[in-house]
């Protein structure tokens, strides 16, 4: 299962990708609002930042079908051309997955609700279908059970479309998902940076410290404070 940032500030995806290799990034025009910088500029530094492999989705936001491509054509341009372009899973946006497929373009299909709505984009041509996991949740449904019911859909009718898990609040979520052997899930990073915390962990990892440095302080005779001591290694 691929694990990606849904995020566009670049000290957020530093800090993230200096402590474990993601797959990539996802954005939404509401999180590259948040930066309230140029759009194009914030996606071409995120780009510049991310290794050659790393996924970089950047999503269209026009109504019509020749516009949407004409957008897709312009941040293909003007980011890479290998990025991958989200469109929205509208009449118009299922149009144009499907003039995009025929051009050879990534596109991952997005904004879905339902699991017919994840595989009709996925006959259209969408490599990733994006469904809302916790929007779902919020709304009386079971985002993670429609997320693996699209997964199925998928492998039962041998298409190559994969699951792109979005819109999480909780490292549950992923976790059901990632049990399920879906593609790929983004989310925020404060639901990444939960899904390796425990408190548990880190209590552990300080008491086998303060056991250490109290045997070195049995057979040498020094005394450490904790400050010093953690400078022995
Ligand atoms: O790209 C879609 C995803 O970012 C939505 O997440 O947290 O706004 O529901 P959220």
């Amino acid at each position: 299962m691929l694990v990606l940032i849904d995020n566009a500030n670049i000290y957020e995806i530093e800090r993230l990708y200096s402590m474990y290799p993601y797959d990539g990034v996802t954005t939404n025009p509401s999180i590259l609002m948040n930066e309230r910088k140029n759009p194009i500029k914030v996606l071409q530094s995120i780009r510049d930042f991310l290794p050659k492999s790393s996924q970089l989705h950047a999503q269209v936001v026009s109504e019509s079908t020749e516009q949407m491509i004409e957008e897709a054509h312009f941040m293909l341009r003007e980011i890479d051309e290998q990025l991958f372009i989200k469109v929205p899973v509208t009449a118009q946006g299922m149009r144009a997955i499907h003039l995009l497929k025929q051009e050879g373009i990534n596109i991952t299909a997005t904004a879905i609700y339902t699991a017919m709505q994840a595989f009709m984009a996925a006959k259209a041509g969408a490599r990733y279908t994006a469904p809302y996991v916790n929007r779902l949740d919020n709304m009386g449904a079971d985002g993670v059970q429609v997320a693996m019911d699209i997964h199925t859909m998928f492998r039962a009718n041998n298409m190559e479309a994969d699951v792109l898990a979005a819109s999480f609040k909780n490292s549950q979520q992923i976790l059901n998902l990632c049990k399920h052997g879906i593609g790929a899930v983004t989310a925020s990073p404060d639901v990444l940076d939960a899904l390796i915390h425990h408190d548990a962990t880190f209590t552990a990892e300080e008491n086998f410290t303060q056991d250490f440095y109290s045997l070195v302080s049995e057979v040498t005779g020094l005394h450490f404070k904790e400050k010093e001591s953690r400078k022995i290694n």
